[in-house]
């Protein structure tokens, strides 16, 4: 039988019990479909650091290299330890080092959730790049502590990095409805947003087929609200990307319905799949955070190993459980209940 090895990162607060959820569900759709998923876990965490300085092993990223793919819960635990020690120990050094630089976010409304906008109908896929630009990691402080204190984070964008992300989202446009919205700030970032638009227009010229137009991302954020049906694919920078997606996932009902894949499309290292969201210390001990972001993250995992069936039956498990009226309201229905609901739909 085939077997797929996974790499299973639960992390900390509710990443914990969402990746126990989605790892069930997951378990039996695969069951359903004859192939195996075969489960590592790592217990490399906040709670890790604390025990031994480190949110991962020196040899951490080597250790995950041979895995097939990886499903991560939720890093982050900022009472005890800085969010920027634990993400730039943890989660962005997987996404960088595995060159997963096609991040994938899909916002739209599953059946019976009712969302805050009047829109009933959108369809958003949002590309966001996701190894450089504002999260280069460039940059230092001096002079700490004085009156005389400088910080310096300098964005990177580099012609590789910009001409293969908008590439994968001029493909992902002509598998959808033709249509790809770039997304700068190329009014006030002169430089590296004007560099990204002009590689848009060169790109353009080899995708007569997809329809693109470029948006700031001050209009892009009211026109998700808006009009978010007028949208198809949506491709932005880390930053950009990063806060258009929670917008994308509120106007989906929620954090608890966005998932997300770090893909690396070259398949030269392996891809990550984990929910837009993070670990959620308001909700972390209550069990009622809802665990369909990160299913619905796994079965964009079942699709990247091939097992498009797997993949297509876990999704349907999640739009009959939605259907039924479970899982749709924030808070409502234990997380418990939620994946016993998916569990059943399988
Ligand atoms: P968050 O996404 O954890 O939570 C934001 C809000 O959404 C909270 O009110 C939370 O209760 C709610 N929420 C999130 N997921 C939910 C779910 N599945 N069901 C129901 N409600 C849900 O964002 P935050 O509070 O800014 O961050 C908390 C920690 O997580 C921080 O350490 C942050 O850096 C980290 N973080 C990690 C990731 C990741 O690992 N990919 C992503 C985002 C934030
Ligand atoms: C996300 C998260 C991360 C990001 C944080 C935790 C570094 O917000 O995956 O959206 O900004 O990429
Ligand atoms: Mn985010």
């Amino acid at each position: 039988m085939k077997t797929y090895k996974i790499a299973l990162i639960p992390g900390d607060g509710i990443g914990r019990d969402m990746t126990a959820a989605a790892w069930s569900v997951l378990q039996k759709a695969a069951g359903a479909s004859g192939f195996t998923l075969d489960a590592a876990e790592f217990p490399w965490s906040c709670a890790f650091y604390k025990e031994t300085g480190a949110m991962m092993p020196a040899d951490g990223i080597e250790t995950l290299r041979r895995f097939d793919a990886i499903l991560l819960g939720a890093v982050g635990w900022p009472a005890e330890v800085p969010d920027s020690v634990s993400l730039h120990g943890l989660l962005l050094p997987i996404r960088k080092n595995f060159v997963q630089y096609a991040n994938i976010r899909p916002h739209r409304l599953l059946p019976g959730v009712q969302g805050p906008l009047r829109a009933a109908a959108f369809d958003i896929l949002c590309i966001r790049e996701n190894t450089e630009g504002e999260y280069s990691g460039a940059g230092g402080r001096i002079h700490q502590g004085t009156l005389d204190e400088v910080a310096v984070e300098t964005s990177i964008f580099t012609r590789r990095g910009v001409e293969r992300i908008l590439r994968f989202a001029f493909e992902q446009a002509r598998t959808r409805r033709g249509k790809l919205a770039s997304v700068t700030k190329s009014n006030a970032q002169k430089h590296s947003m004007v560099f990204w638009d002009e590689i848009t227009r060169q790109l353009a010229l080899d995708y007569p087929d997809v329809e693109v137009t470029s948006y700031h991302i001050d209009a892009m954020a009211a026109r998700m609200v808006m009009a978010p049906e007028t949208l198809d694919v949506v491709v932005a920078s880390n930053l950009f990307g990063d806060i258009l997606t929670d917008l994308g996932a509120a106007i989906q009902g929620g954090l608890g319905f966005a998932a997300s894949a770090n893909i690396n499309p070259e398949r030269n290292a392996p891809s990550m799949f984990e929910p837009v969201h993070g670990s959620a210390p308001d909700i972390a001990h209550l069990g009622i955070a809802n665990p369909i972001a990160t299913v619905w993250s796994g079965a964009m995992m079942l699709k990247h190993l091939g097992e498009q069936d797997a993949a297509d039956a876990v999704m349907a498990a999640i739009e009959t459980t939605t259907a039924s009226g479970v899982g749709t309201v924030p808070g409502k229905d234990r997380t418990d209940a939620i994946t016993a609901a998916l569990l059943a739909a399988i």
